[in-house]
């Protein structure tokens, strides 16, 4: 026994070693020799640069939104929609979801429309920012679905995207129960 395992030991550290080796000699970077294999593979895959011009149907988010992006409520206490909430949204939201026709049926420029949502449903969630829409897109937490729009924010006259302060307390109404 106590003979044995050495042998065994040292038999199965070669058989190791052999396998080390093919493994290695596999993986090793392969010289001029093979032609098969067109080098860069997963550069190219990971790096489609800007323009991907896929019109994703918005709104209901769910999975797709990069919490990451989000800020933290602000401390503020008692904020309500017409003190601190109606102002932010006139600036940046309005144009396009307000008047007759707001865009996606979402009028943002009324505590009752913003309350009420838009074609995707309810975009604000009382208790929950991070489920919200309005935060999330305001956040650019949803690809393609950045609000305001980024051609817009560029625009002459630019619509401003929402402050980080703004989105702090934006969160913080929401999150304090879009009173
Ligand atoms: C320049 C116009 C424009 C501005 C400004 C704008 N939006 Fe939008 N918004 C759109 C358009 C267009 C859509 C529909 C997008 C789509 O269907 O892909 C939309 C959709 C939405 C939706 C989804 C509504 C639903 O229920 O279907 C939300 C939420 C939203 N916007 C929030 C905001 C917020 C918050 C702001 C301001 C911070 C804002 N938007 C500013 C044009 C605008």
């Amino acid at each position: 026994m106590s003979k044995k395992l050495p042998l065994i030991l040292s038999g199965s550290l070669a058989g190791l070693a052999i396998l080390i080796s093919s493994l290695s000699a596999a993986d090793a970077p392969a010289p001029a020799a093979s032609t098969s294999t067109p080098a860069p593979a997963p550069a190219a895959a990971s790096a489609p640069a800007a323009p991907a011009a896929s019109a994703t149907p918005a709104a209901s988010t769910g999975p797709k939104a990069d919490l990451t992006k989000l800020v933290a409520a602000s401390d503020k206490k008692g904020l309500t929609f017409d003190k601190d909430i109606e102002p932010m949204l006139k600036a940046s939201c309005v144009k396009c979801h307000g008047g007759a026709t707001p865009k996606s049926g979402l009028d943002l420029s009324t505590k009752d429309g913003a309350l009420k949502g838009g074609r995707g449903g309810k975009d604000i969630i009382a208790g929950h920012g991070d489920q919200s829409n309005v935060l999330l897109f305001a956040s650019d937490a949803v690809a393609k679905t950045e609000m305001p729009p980024l051609r817009n924010r560029t625009a002459t006259p630019p619509i401003p995207a929402l402050t980080k302060d703004q989105l702090a307390d934006l969160r913080a109404w929401i999150d304090q129960g879009a009173n």
